[in-house]
Parts: structure tokens; sequence; C-alpha cells
């Protein structure tokens, strides 16, 4: 007889990711059709700005190089498995990538503690951006977590995530890589969905716009016109 836990895996390892596909572009193009103008962070660095620059730095730095070591892994698993074949470089990847885990961690928190202290902040803070804290904070937590916990998680992700990821994008989902990992890292590939399902609706949007300079033009201040009549 096959068992609810079998349905309940299904459900959050073979479905869970189309749904969270399928509601990333939907939602993304009918955002962007009904409502071009609202792609942005809506930023608050007007509001306050040395704590925004403290938070903002780490945490973009950093998710760049661990999702971009993400993409690596995924892209080019043989390669990686290939590298780590030396103890010295799989130390080295292994390092790196917890140190850049870490500066995203602290961003986040640091983004969070700004947002509480603040009542400037607090004001312009909505549902969307604490559901969004509050997903950003697991992912992120649940990732250093199995980082430290889940030794040598560059190569077993390159043998039975990446297989598995493949799995999903080939449409022909094989959830059994996923099965036998720690409640951690099932975590981590859950609430990854849950991310991308709710990116639509979130302040996330905004790297999708392209040219993207954030990280080479010079510094800006960004103030909203809000004013009477404006319509914004
Ligand atoms: C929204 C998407 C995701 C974000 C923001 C994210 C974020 C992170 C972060 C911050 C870390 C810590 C990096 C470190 O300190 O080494 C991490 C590690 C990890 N993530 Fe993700 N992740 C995402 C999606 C996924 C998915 C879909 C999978 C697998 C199917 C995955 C598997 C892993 C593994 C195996 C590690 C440990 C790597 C190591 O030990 O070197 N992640 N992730």
């Amino acid at each position: 007889m096959v068992s609810a836990q079998h349905y309940f895996d299904q459900l959050m390892f073979g479905v869970a990711p189309y749904l969270a596909l399928i509601t990333f572009f939907l939602g993304t193009i009918q955002r962007y059709r009904a409502q071009a103008f609202s792609y942005s962070s809506l930023s608050s660095q007007f509001l306050e700005n040395k704590r925004h620059f403290w938070g903002m730095v780490p945490l973009h730095y950093g998710i760049l190089v661990v999702l971009g070591g993400h993409v690596v892994a995924f892209m080019f698993p043989r390669e990686v498995l290939a590298w780590n074949g030396h103890p010295i470089r799989l130390y080295i990847l292994e390092i790196s990538a917890l140190v850049f885990g870490l500066l995203t961690l602290l961003g986040l928190v640091m983004a969070l503690v700004r947002r509480l202290v603040y009542r400037k902040i607090r004001t312009v803070t909505s549902l969307a951006d604490i559901v969004l804290y509050a997903l950003l904070l697991v992912q992120v937590g649940s990732g250093v977590y199995v980082a430290v916990m889940c030794s040598w998680g560059s190569s077993w992700f390159a043998a039975s995530a990446t297989p598995y990821l493949w799995s999903i994008v080939t449409l022909d989902p094989d959830i059994s890589y996923v099965l036998a990992m720690p409640f951690a890292v099932k975590l981590h590939i859950v609430n990854a969905f849950l991310v991308i399902g709710f990116f639509p609706f979130t302040r996330l949007v905004h790297v999708l716009v392209i040219p993207n300079p954030y990280l080479w033009r010079k510094p800006q201040v960004v103030r909203w016109n809000r004013g009477p009549g404006s319509g914004a």
C-alpha cells in the first residue's frame, strides 16, 4: 500500500517545483503587464543610509556568489567533482562558499534589524516584505546550516542535487535523489520553491530588470515622489 509519506514526498519534491515555476512565470509576466513601474526594489535608502549600506552590500555580494556557485554545480557537476578530487581544492571551495554564505546571512540579519529598529523603515514595510524576510532567513539560514553540518556539500550537491534538479527540468522528476537527504537539506530545497513561487509578489522582482547596474554604478539616493494627486 502506498503510504501518506509517499504522497507527501511527491507533493514536496515532485509537484511543488512545477507549481513554483508556473507561479513565477505567470506572476512576473502578469505583474510586468499590469504594473511595469512596480518592478523595483522600492529603495528605502533615502530614509536611512548607513545601516542600509552595511546590510545591502554584504547581502548582495554574498548571494550573487552563492547562487553563482549553485548554478555552476548545476551546469558543470563533473567539473566540480573533478576539482574536488584534490583535498586542498575541496577545502578552498568549501571555505570560500561558507565565507560568502555567512556574508549573505550577515547582510540579511543587518537588513532585518534595520527594518525592526527604525520606525520610518517599519512604516514602509509591507506584509509581502515580512513574508519575504521570513522565507529568506529560512533559506539562507538552512543553507549555512547545511554547509556547516553536512560536510562536503559542494561534492554531494553535484552528485545528488544536480541530477534531481535536472530531472525536474527535463519534466521527469526523480525524487529518489532527495529522499535520503537530511531534514535541513529537504527544508532548504522546499523553501527554495516557496521563494521562487513568492518571487513575483515581492520587491525581489528588481533582479529581473535589465540592465542592472547596481553593482558598478555610482551610489545614488532614490526619492519617492508621492505628492498629493501624483497618483503614485
Ligand atoms: C532560492 C534559492 C536558493 C538560495 C537563496 C540558496 C541559498 C544558499 C545559501 C546561502 C547557502 C550557504 C552557502 C555556504 O555557506 O556554503 C546554500 C547552500 C546550499 N544549498 Fe542552497 N539556495 C537555494 C536553492 C537551493 C536548491 C534548489 C538546492 C538543491 C536542490 C540547494 C542546495 C544547497 C546545498 C547542497 C548547499 C550546501 C553547499 C555546501 O555545503 O557547500 N540550494 N544555499
